[in-house]
């Protein structure tokens, strides 16, 4: 698939016009993608407390339609409908180019051309590879770019995602369940294997679900994937940790088990990383 040509400008507008009434545009940028996530969780309490703070700040004088929350919905309307229309990584892009006015944060990903042949050489969505069920890994995965780029090879492959920098998980976190994937993102220092938090978005015919996992669910990835790492469950068919637990959510393949380093596809790369 050629690179899109991903326009962010509408969204960047969208956004734009909250960061002047007063706030960074890391804060802008943070909490949208914060609201997001909470929204997708039916988490009502944390989105709650980023409604008051700018409640507090005098939103509710704005007329409706133009209060912040009000366009921090728009933003997320926009970012669906690019998303339709390009099948890109919007999100990125838009931190991207958002981040390009802000010394708090921003970094440029990898571009999507790149991700495909990427993907390619690490054996996504070969078809004569059907074995196992592929995961597939970046460890460094900023945005998720490369992980949706994998996602669009080979939807029924378990994705796993890991970045230290809290809103790049959190961003992944959300372009996984947007696009649908079966995935469990990280929020920790790949090279450390210190994990902090981390969700799991899970597949359903219905649209994407995703969920915070527990600390004890966090321990349980965390032993998962040291154990992928340490090259130990090789030819075990090891299920992953949550393929256990009944979280309501149909499955879209069977429970099978994932002999990882030898399936595993690791797309990310340190090189070039921050
Ligand atoms: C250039 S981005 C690449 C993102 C993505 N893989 C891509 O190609 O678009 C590098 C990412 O690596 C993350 N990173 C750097 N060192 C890391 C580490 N030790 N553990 C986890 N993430 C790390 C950074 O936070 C950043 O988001």
């Amino acid at each position: 698939m050629a690179s899109p040509q991903i326009d962010v400008d509408e969204i960047v507008e969208t956004l734009e016009q909250i960061r002047q009434r007063g706030h960074s545009a890391h804060t802008v940028f943070r909490d949208w993608v914060n609201l997001m996530l909470f929204a997708l969780q039916d988490r009502d309490d944390p989105y709650l407390e980023i409604v008051d703070d700018y409640r507090e700040r005098g939103d509710m004088a704005h007329p409706d339609g133009q209060r912040s929350v009000d366009l921090f919905a728009k933003a997320f309307g926009q970012l669906q409908e690019r998303m339709a229309a390009t099948d890109a990584d919007v999100l990125g892009a838009v931190y991207e180019e958002y981040g390009l006015s802000s010394d708090a944060f921003g970094q440029h990903f990898t571009p999507h051309t790149v991700c495909e042949t990427m993907a390619k050489i690490a054996g996504v969505g070969d078809e004569n590879d059907t074995e196992d069920r592929q995961t597939v890994l970046d460890p460094a995965c900023g945005s998720s770019r490369m992980l949706l780029v994998a996602g669009r090879k080979q939807p029924d492959a378990l994705f796993v995602g890991q970045d230290k920098d809290p809103l790049c998980a959190r961003m992944t976190a959300s372009n996984c369940c947007f696009l649908n994937l079966d995935a469990y993102v990280i929020q920790g220092d790949s090279l450390t294997v210190e994990f902090q938090r981390a969700w799991q978005t899970l597949y359903s015919s219905l649209g994407g679900s995703v969920r915070e996992l527990d600390d004890e669910e966090v321990e349980e990835l965390h032993e998962w994937v040291t154990d992928a790492f340490e090259n130990t469950v090789e030819g075990d068919n090891q299920p992953s940790p949550a393929q256990g637990t009944d979280t309501g959510a149909e499955e879209r393949t069977p429970r099978v088990g994932m002999s990882v380093p030898s399936e595993q596809a690791s797309l990310g790369a340190f090189e070039g990383s921050d």
